[in-house]
């Protein structure tokens, strides 16, 4: 068996295994808090064997635009698997706008031939024998934003084609489409895609125009809160305001998506990737590397590869953690309650100087009492601090940098 096929059972057999499994008991030591917690009950049945936690991958947008082609896309196949990308969880590798040219007589989709010379069948099973899934990009518009052929009245043939050529995965942007309706496109991409018989992953990309977090689940797994991210700290802040307010959105087959990755595109600080990617990993997003994978720093791979915070992001409890103390003066304590009944904490700094930021165990349900702290950052355990609930000097601080995280996972108990 490929292991994109293992990756695709294994998500199935864990997206069933959280629905029959789901942790609702109370009183043991490990429970887990109960989803409503964070999650809006309700609404549609939601099928989550297709993203069972945030998806993660790569996508050719934000560092290299329309400049994509099929050595590029193999040479960063190999790359995910070299750098240990793959087997941190990121596995969609996704080619966005600029792979499309033309229509044929038939009205098929036709990929750029000068620059996919081998045809996009050859490109994914390529993908695929590297243990990768495959992605492209479309718009329900009649074209891309960047001007290329787009899907409109061509959905079940654009989903044919993505079926036979062995697409995991399909960004569908809006551009083009203000006129219609995006519920009634995005659930017609949907049903072609359902129609077409393979399990494609439904990326809606409307830049939250219309509120897609109160249509979108069950359309698509995940879809765009914002307009696009920019390689800079002033779009990260607004991004993690806008995404803030719509926690109870979010849920194991159905997130909410700030866009995508910019660490290691050379535009931040250290410390402002770092709380970028923490924030992305509390706020449950999906973590799609935006970067050149073939010419990482060390600083970089640090980043990308930190186990801990990717554990964060991926956690099977699903919840999309929120602001528990807002300062005001660009202070955040950021929450996201775990699996195993821990919680993970983001002390967030939005402002130009050093901060000291407070919580008491009370601010994110945790019973008074010992409990156990570890720098995800430093992966360094902090010992046990005991906040009886009594005493300021009780509550667990932390010195956070200008633009900077210290981003902690705090267990109950000895
Ligand atoms: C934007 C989208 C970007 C990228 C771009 C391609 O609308 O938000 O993420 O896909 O189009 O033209």
């Amino acid at each position: 068996m490929k292991t994109a096929t293992i990756f695709r059972t294994t998500s199935f057999i864990l997206g069933a295994a959280l629905v029959l499994f789901a942790p609702t008991g109370c009183g043991s030591k490990t429970q887990a808090p109960a989803p409503a917690e964070n999650v809006k009950s309700g609404g549609p049945a939601i099928d989550v064997s297709l993203a069972p936690t945030p998806p993660m991958g790569f996508n050719t947008w934000n560092k290299f635009g329309c400049s994509v082609d099929e050595k590029l896309i193999r040479e960063t196949a190999d790359a995910m698997v070299a750098t240990g990308m793959l087997e941190a969880g990121y596995k969609y590798l996704v080619i966005d706008d600029c792979w499309q040219v033309a229509r044929d007589a038939s009205g098929r989709i036709v990929a750029d031939p000068q620059r996919f010379p081998a045809g996009m069948k050859a490109l994914a099973d390529y993908v695929h024998d590297k243990g990768l899934l495959f992605g492209l990009y479309t718009d329900v518009g009649p074209k891309t934003c960047a001007g290329r052929p787009a899907s409109f009245g061509f959905e079940d043939m654009d989903a044919a084609s993505y079926a036979e050529w062995g697409v995991d995965y399909v960004k569908v942007d809006w551009c083009n489409a203000d006129n219609l309706d995006p519920r009634v496109e995005y659930t017609k991409f949907r049903d072609a895609l359902r129609k077409a018989g393979r399990p494609i992953v439904l990326s809606i990309c409307e830049w939250g125009r219309n509120d897609p977090w109160t249509w979108a689940p069950g359309v698509g797994q995940l879809w765009r809160t914002t307009a696009d991210i920019g390689d800079n700290w002033e779009s990260v802040a607004w991004i993690i305001n806008a995404n803030s307010r719509l926690y109870e959105s979010a849920g194991p087959g159905r997130w909410n998506d700030p866009d995508m990755l910019e660490v290691g595109n050379g535009g931040m600080t250290r410390d402002e990737y770092k709380a970028h990617f923490s924030l992305w990993a509390i706020m449950a997003a999906p973590l799609m590397a935006g970067n050149d994978l073939r010419v990482m720093t060390e600083e970089t791979k640090e980043i990308l590869l930190n186990r801990e915070v990717i554990e964060v992001d991926q956690d099977p409890l699903g919840g999309q953690g929120r602001i528990v103390i807002d300062r005001g003066y660009g202070g955040q304590v950021w929450m996201k309650p775990l699996a195993d009944g821990s919680r993970a904490v983001a002390f967030l700094n939005l402002a130009s100087k050093e901060l000291e930021l407070y919580v008491r165990w009370a601010q994110i349900g945790i019973p008074a009492g010992p409990a156990r702290v570890r720098d995800l950052w430093a992966h360094k355990d902090l010992g046990v601090h005991s906040d009886l609930g009594t005493h300021f000097d009780q509550r667990f601080k932390a010195t956070v940098p200008p633009h900077g995280v210290i981003l902690v996972r705090i267990r109950p108990g000895q």
